[in-house]
């Protein structure tokens, strides 16, 4: 079984208590802190930049797992590396040289990733994927916390998961979006391993059970998987 990882989005957090709601989901067990970092020209949305992060990573030892939905993403790589992401992610639509991208990340000494829309086929990551730590596959359009599972992505998860394999690489596939009890088996089963929660984690009283429910309901699915 592939390790299930959960990563709580912290767009969904009480930024006037930021500090506070990210020492609490690590006290509730995440494995990741996802960031959103959004620049109002690819997605419809601003929200964060390098100082903020700054902040989370002296609130966390966990990983964190910058999820970047910039244009000319190139051009602050290492202002992210520097405050203190861990891991990071560009999306495909909004790299042209997307190779170099990721050569870049690398070259920082951090974890590379490679997000897609739900419209853009898996195509974009084909022949990247050998220098890839993971791919993000978005389950809803991004820019906003709240948004609903689109069903359709389940088949691509599928599909990118047998490609994985059958290459032999060891890529994490990360689904962002939607993603709840009600809808974190279906994106399991299809073979996701790391899992973004937004509303799920803290629009619940209770941080420390949802993520662990959202875990139960991916363990489960993998285990049916193997099955
Ligand atoms: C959307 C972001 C997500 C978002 C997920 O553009 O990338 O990380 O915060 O939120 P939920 O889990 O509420 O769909
Ligand atoms: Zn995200």
């Amino acid at each position: 079984m592939a390790r299930i990882l959960v990563a709580p989005s912290i767009l969904s957090a009480d930024f006037g208590r930021l500090g506070d709601e990210v020492r609490a989901i690590d006290a509730a067990g995440c494995d990741y802190v996802h960031v959103d970092v959004m620049d109002g020209h690819f997605v419809p949305n601003l929200t964060i930049g390098p100082p903020v992060i700054a902040a989370v990573r002296r609130a966390t030892q966990k990983p964190l797992d910058v999820h970047l939905m910039i244009t000319n993403a190139d051009r602050y790589l290492e202002a992210y590396a520097s405050a203190g992401a861990d891991l990071i992610c560009v999306h495909a639509e909004a790299s042209p040289h997307l190779h170099r991208s990721l050569q870049t990340i690398r070259a920082l000494g951090k974890k590379a990733a490679v997000s897609l829309n739900p419209a853009t086929p898996l195509e974009a990551v084909r022949y990247v994927l050998g220098e890839l730590d993971m791919v993000l596959l978005m389950t809803v359009n991004p820019g906003f916390g709240g948004q609903s599972y689109i069903h359709a992505v389940t088949a691509k998860i599928a599909a990118l998961r047998q490609e994985i394999t059958a290459r032999g690489l060891a890529v994490d596939i990360e689904v962002d979006g939607g993603i709840a009890p009600g809808t974190i088996a279906e994106a399991a089963g299809a073979g996701a391993n790391v899992f973004v929660a937004g509303s799920a984690v803290f629009g619940a009283k209770d941080y420390a059970g949802a993520i662990g429910a959202l875990r139960a309901g991916a363990e489960a699915a993998w285990q049916r998987r193997a099955t």
